[in-house]
Parts: structure tokens; C-alpha cells; sequence
């Protein structure tokens, strides 16, 4: 069992999550990041969130609401602790915190606390005790003001500090997942998107090729957030609708409240031993936690609808293979919470991007490992619930009918001829 003294474990953070609209407190953790020995967090619930009658376990897997003297322990964001590192963010809003201070390191605590409640989930952090339903009004950035953001991020992806007023832009967004340069942008009518934007360095736009890759998915029959494109100076940004957020009816005059509706990834749920490195993902070890099949185990214990999630992942696995997304890591798979019980629905799609560095998958398909092909995929349907290969077959048939037309997407996405080439090429370069 992981320990260490107390003293080691010292900053105190308080954990929120939003139900309804309203802040309640579930628990404290405390995080440890400084110094030789490494990561080490420990959470331990409240106990007036254990005797809330609303309360529900953060991770039904891995933190069971039992007892708020049980603590969980951990060495890794990903391993045990995964639902709350889920609303911190990853490489890139850790890049915006790093370049916002000069360069310097932001130790995790900070890393928690500087974000404004904008992660994707319903989990947010304090460093105090937060007063009943205190609710911190932060500025957006609205759609008018995109060519702008896409400036500011293109500084901050080259490594330099925008000059001017910038923090109010991007200090709301930082928090929310991901390694591609993004925020959060509202819309007229107050809604909520995440913005993904270009990169100097990408070979073709990236943007472009998710918006009709998404496309594809919803016409393929897929839960899919809405989807728009924008074109900026320096080049096209992809707008996703936030799956995450409601507006709630507001009370006469009153500013609509936005509740938070709870998110767990893939790899909160499988919770990954830091000790699988990737060059253990095709050992048997890595098989058992990095694959399709344990994502499908995953949906069996927690949905509310498992026949259809597992249709719904099953089909996933093979557009990914079809458009050769080869990025299908843990965190691009999630799950959000049903508004009322305490059973999970595979979240809407999303990070659905042709690669075309890598011929294996992240996770494993079938019986051929992370190898991309329709056989590979086909090889386990068993384990999606499927009882017949015509029935896996059908589900192919589907994906393939419509990525055959993806010319007709790539022009609904405004992509040029040459930039369809480059994709074509990635797509082929792959293929046995
Ligand atoms: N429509 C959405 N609504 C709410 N949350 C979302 C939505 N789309 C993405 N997210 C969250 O934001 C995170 C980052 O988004 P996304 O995966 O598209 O970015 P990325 O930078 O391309 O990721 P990666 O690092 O995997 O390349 C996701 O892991 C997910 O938690
Ligand atoms: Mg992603």
C-alpha cells in the first residue's frame, strides 16, 4: 500500500462537484509533487457528502462512496484518482499556465486551483471552504472574438507570452483537457463550445478533417456533439458543442444557471497502472487494460443503456480504424453521468482525427493487437455483445458504406484538393 507522512501530503484542496447548479462539497485532497519522490495525491470524501442524500460515488469503480475515514491513494493522474484529474487539464492548458509564468514549473495544487470550473465534468477545486451556492461569474470569450484567440494561442503554442491583456481570455478555458491549443467559447444564445484551433506545424488541418470525420460518425448513426467551423486568418477552427453543460431555467431576470453535468474517462474508469509504459502495451498487461474489450467491460457494469453503448462503441472502434485514428487513447473515451440515478451513458464522440504517424492503434482492436485492419476488428465481437459476425459485419458494412463517401465530407468541410490528398495519402499509407 502506498503511504506517506502527513506532512509530505500537505496542500489541502477542497473538491466541488456541481449537482444541479449547486456547489456541494465531496471531499478533500491532498497532493504532493514537489521534491524526489515523485506524484502522490490522497483523496478522502466529506462526511456531509456521504450523509447527502444526493451524493454519488465520483468513480463508481474506483471511489465507492462508503466511509469518509477510507482514503484512496495514488502515484499517478491516471491510476485510482482519475475522476478528479479529469477536470484538470493536460498538455495544453499546462503549456498556457507554464508560458503565462515565464517558463516556470506550476506545481499541481496550483495547476487545480487556477482553473475556474470550466474542466469538462462537474468537479471543481478550492482552496477554502466555498459559501452555500457562491457562484463566481467569469468572463467567456464570445464567437465574435475568435481571430483574436487564435492569435493569442498561436503565441503560447511558439513558446511566447502574448503581449496585453490576455489572462482574462484564456484563464477561463485553461482547465479543460487535451494536448491541441483550445478554449471555451460562448455562443450569443450563452452556450458553451469547445474551440479547437490551428497549428502552424500541422501538415494538414486538423480541424477539417474532425469536423467531417464527426460528420461522418453522426450520418453513420452516432451520438455527436453539434459541430461548426470557423475560418480565422490563420486557418479553420472547430467549434464542438459542450456535451457537459445544461442551462437550467432561469428564474425571472436572473442569469440562466449553468449546472455541470459529471464526466469520467476511459482511463479514470480502467484506472491504468503508471507502470505500464508504452512499451508495454502489447504485453498481456497492457492487452488487459489498454484494449476495446476492457472499455466494453467497463460499459457492461455502468450503463444505463448497455446494448446500445456497446453497439455504439463497437461501431467507434471501426470508424476509427476506417479513418485511421490512431490516437484512441483512454482519454478519448468518456462517459457522462444520467441526470438522475447513478448509472453512466457513453458520452457523445469526440477527437476523432485521421493520424499519420503511427500504423497501430493506442488501444487493442481483436486478436491481432493495436493492428488496423477491419479483420482485426472484426476478430472479438463476442466481447461488444454481439452475438452473430453478421451482426459485427452489418455494423462494418455501415461505417465503411459511409467513410467510401468522405470526399463529399471533406468538401462539406471546405477542404482543398491538395489538403484531400494529404489526408487520402495518410489514410493509404497504412492500409495492407
Ligand atoms: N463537446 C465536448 N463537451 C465536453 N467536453 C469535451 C467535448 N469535447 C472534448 N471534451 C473534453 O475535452 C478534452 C479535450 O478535447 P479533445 O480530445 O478534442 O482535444 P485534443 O487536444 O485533440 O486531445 P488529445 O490530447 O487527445 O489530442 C477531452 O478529453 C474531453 O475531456
Ligand atoms: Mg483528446
Amino acid at each position: 500500500m502506498i503511504s506517506r507522512t502527513s506532512k509530505a501530503v500537505e496542500p489541502q484542496l477542497y473538491v466541488y462537484v456541481d449537482i444541479r447548479g449547486e456547489a456541494v462539497l465531496a471531499g478533500m485532497l491532498a497532493l504532493d509533487d514537489e521534491g524526489e519522490q515523485g506524484f502522490f495525491a490522497q483523496f478522502q470524501y466529506a462526511q456531509s457528502y456521504i450523509d447527502d442524500p444526493r451524493a454519488f460515488a465520483l468513480d463508481p469503480l474506483n471511489l465507492p462512496l462508503t466511509d469518509a475515514r477510507r482514503t484512496f491513494q495514488t502515484e499517478s493522474r491516471y491510476e485510482t484518482l482519475g475522476a478528479i484529474f479529469d477536470a484538470a487539464p493536460d498538455a495544453w492548458g499546462r503549456n498556457v499556465m507554464r508560458v503565462d509564468r515565464d517558463g516556470a514549473d506550476v506545481r499541481e495544487d496550483e495547476v487545480l486551483l487556477k482553473g475556474r470550473g470550466m474542466g469538462v465534468g462537474a468537479l471543481f477545486f478550492s482552496a477554502s471552504v466555498l459559501t452555500p451556492n457562491m457562484r463566481r461569474v467569469y468572463r467567456l470569450p464570445e464567437t465574435s472574438e475568435i481571430d483574436t484567440l487564435a492569435g493569442l494561442l498561436a503565441d503560447i503554442d511558439n513558446g511566447v507570452k502574448p503581449k496585453g491583456l490576455y489572462r482574462d481570455l484564456l484563464g477561463s478555458s485553461w482547465d479543460i483537457g487535451g494536448a491541441r491549443p483550445k478554449t471555451i467559447v460562448r455562443d450569443d444564445a450563452g452556450e458553451m463550445w469547445i474551440a479547437k484551433f490551428p497549428r502552424a506545424r500541422d501538415s494538414y488541418d486538423r480541424q477539417r478533417v474532425e469536423f467531417a470525420n464527426l460528420t461522418m460518425a453522426r450520418e453513420i448513426g452516432m451520438t455527436v456533439p453539434e459541430v461548426r467551423l470557423i475560418d480565422t486568418p490563420l486557418g479553420a477552427v472547430l467549434m464542438t458543442r459542450r456535451f457537459d453543460r445544461v442551462q437550467l431555467a432561469s428564474v425571472a431576470g436572473d442569469e440562466p444557471v449553468v449546472a455541470r453535468r459529471h464526466f469520467l474517462s476511459g482511463a479514470a474508469l480502467i484506472s491504468p497502472s503508471p507502470r505500464i509504459g508504452k512499451r508495454e502495451l502489447d504485453s498481456a498487461r497492457g492487452r488487459a487494460t489498454f484494449s476495446y474489450a476492457r472499455l466494453a467491460d467497463v460499459v457492461r457494469r455502468i450503463s444505463s443503456h448497455p446494448v446500445k453503448d456497446l453497439q455504439e462503441l463497437y461501431a467507434r472502434m471501426v470508424l476509427n480504424v476506417a479513418v485511421h485514428n490512431t490516437d484512441d487513447h483512454l482519454k478519448n473515451v468518456g462517459f457522462l453521468k444520467d441526470e438522475t440515478g447513478f448509472s453512466y451513458r457513453l458520452s457523445p464522440l469526440f477527437d476523432v482525427v485521421t493520424q499519420e504517424g503511427s500504423s497501430k492503434h493506442y488501444l487493442h482492436l481483436g486478436i491481432s493487437g493495436r493492428e488496423s485492419t477491419f479483420e482485426n476488428a472484426l476478430s472479438e465481437y463476442r466481447r461488444f455483445g454481439l452475438r452473430t459476425e453478421t451482426a459485427a459485419q452489418a455494423i462494418v458494412d455501415r461505417v465503411k458504406k459511409v467513410v467510401t463517401q468522405r470526399r463529399d465530407y471533406y468538401a462539406q468541410a471546405r477542404m482543398p484538393q491538395q489538403e484531400i490528398d494529404r489526408v487520402e495519402a495518410a489514410l493509404s499509407a497504412w492500409r495492407r
